[in-house]
């Protein structure tokens, strides 16, 4: 079925996944704070509105995919924010990772409003994005899922179902707590192997070749290995999840020391001015706090 959709948020992960809908067949209208972002959309038959408010006004579904709290909060609020364009009846999916505080206080304003919210997180990097196979962690009302589900279908290879949309959210940060911690313990590695004198790229084949190799690790490792820390995922972005997660254990009363050194290291790789590097720069500061060799 042919939608009417309005995407807000056209970086690494909203651009492909937005053309993904496009390409699907749906009726698209995009925001971008960057207006020049929606170029390509837009030459291929997008329409471009002037304000979020437009973007989101008269759609069937109106999807945010932007960096944070503060970013979904900037697009949402406002006389010409998406909210003001939504009416009764109208379903809001956010695709960004928000964090569950987001979840809930967006959650009861759309409600407000008389319009469904559904927080749908990606799982998945830009290459999963642009070829339609992340997987979206779906919460909120089944109603509203069902609705947004063939719209869901077309940007993504798997739906996993929530019926809350603050589940989804928290199921978002557990998954990149793990995330953190692994590429933080892969980086220390990497450092305190190359500063005692192993090269790298031995380091990461015996990694790999033992029981706790992993894709990320594969991938992440040829990244070091070539010094290439162009965004796939930014660190900046990951430094936000971890803070998120803190956020959520802090209001759940749940313990998470491990996460909390992570995100100290994350801060540390954004202060040493790494923040729009990929996440695999994190073993770059530790190489250059060991200085280690890098080849
Ligand atoms: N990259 C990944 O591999 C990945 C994977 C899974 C989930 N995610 C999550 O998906 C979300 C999007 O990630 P991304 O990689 O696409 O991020 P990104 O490339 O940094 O894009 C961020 C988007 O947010 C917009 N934005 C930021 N601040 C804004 C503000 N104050 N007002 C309006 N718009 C604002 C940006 O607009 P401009 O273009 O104008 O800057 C851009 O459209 C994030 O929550 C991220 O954590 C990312």
């Amino acid at each position: 079925m042919r939608m009417r959709i309005g995407f807000l948020g056209l970086g690494t992960m909203g651009e492909p996944i937005a053309n993904n809908l496009r390409k699907a067949g749906h009726d698209l209208t995009v925001w971008n704070r960057t207006a020049a972002k929606a170029d390509h959309i837009v030459s291929k038959g997008g329409k471009l509105a002037r304000t979020p408010r437009e973007c989101a006004a008269g759609r069937d579904l109106v999807f945010t995919c932007v960096s944070d709290e503060k970013a979904l909060e900037a697009v949402l609020e406002g006389p010409d924010g998406a909210l003001a364009g939504l009416a009764k009846g109208d379903t809001l999916v956010d695709l960004s990772t928000a964090g569950t505080r987001a979840a809930r206080s967006v959650g009861t304003r759309a409600a407000d409003r008389g319009v469904a919210f559904l927080a749908a997180p990606i799982l998945g990097s830009k290459t999963a994005a642009e070829q339609a196979q992340v997987t979206l962690l779906v919460g909120g009302a089944a109603s509203a899922r069902e609705k947004a589900r063939p719209a869901l279908h077309a940007v993504s290879a798997r739906i996993i179902d929530l019926d809350e949309a603050v589940h989804a959210a928290l199921m978002k940060l557990c998954v990149n707590a793990v995330g953190g911690a692994m590429i933080a313990g892969f980086g220390e590695a990497l450092a305190l192997g190359a500063s005692g004198g192993l090269p790298i790229w031995k380091l990461v084949e015996v990694i790999q070749a033992s029981p706790f190799h992993s894709p990320l690790f594969l991938v992440k490792g040829e990244l070091v290995e070539k010094q290439d820390y162009s965004a796939r995922f930014a660190i900046a972005l990951a430094e936000k999840d971890q803070r998120l997660a803190q956020e959520a254990a802090a209001d759940q009363g749940a313990k998470a020391p491990i996460n909390e050194a992570v995100r100290r290291i994350l801060a540390d790789a954004v202060e040493s001015g790494r923040g729009d590097h990929d996440v695999a720069a994190v073993a770059d500061l530790y190489l250059d706090w060991a200085k280690a060799k890098k080849k």
